[in-house]
């Protein structure tokens, strides 16, 4: 089984957007904590509406800093986002009618998550720096 925690290959080097990461992550770690544990069904549910909130924040959060940037890649990005906030829901309500185990869904999340900052958010991270360091007309 993989082990959900921080690893420095998911650092994109934005501050901001690395901390809010870290945040995700612990949320993601907690759910497969509880799995293990067996716990009630209320409190994952409590869980994975903290982490669906958090996601939600977060992407707003990161699709404000691409508008500020002038993101080419805005719309492609904002509908990963999207999609993600959509399968949640759809597993999580496989988990609530016991048609779907709570650690396949934490596995699910980091799984998005690990590949989503790698690859789309590295991106968007090169993008701002790259706007940052653009001389100012
Ligand atoms: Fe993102």
């Amino acid at each position: 089984m993989i082990d959900i925690k921080w690893d420095s290959k998911f650092e994109v080097g934005h501050p901001r957007i690395d901390a809010e990461h870290r945040v995700f992550v612990d949320l993601i770690r907690a759910i497969s904590v509880e799995a293990d544990r067996n716990c009630p069904k209320e409190k994952a549910m409590r869980l994975l509406l903290e982490v669906r909130k958090y996601a939600e924040f977060h992407f707003v959060s990161e699709e404000n800093i691409m508008l500020d940037v002038g993101y080419r890649h805005y719309e492609e990005h904002r509908e990963e986002h999207a999609w993600l906030l959509r399968r949640l829901e759809h597993e999580c309500n496989l988990y609530y009618t016991d048609s779907a185990p709570l650690q396949e869904l934490a596995h699910f999340m980091f799984d998005w998550f690990a590949m989503h900052t790698t690859v789309a958010d590295r991106k968007l991270v090169d993008s701002i720096a790259a706007h940052n360091a653009a001389p100012a007309v």
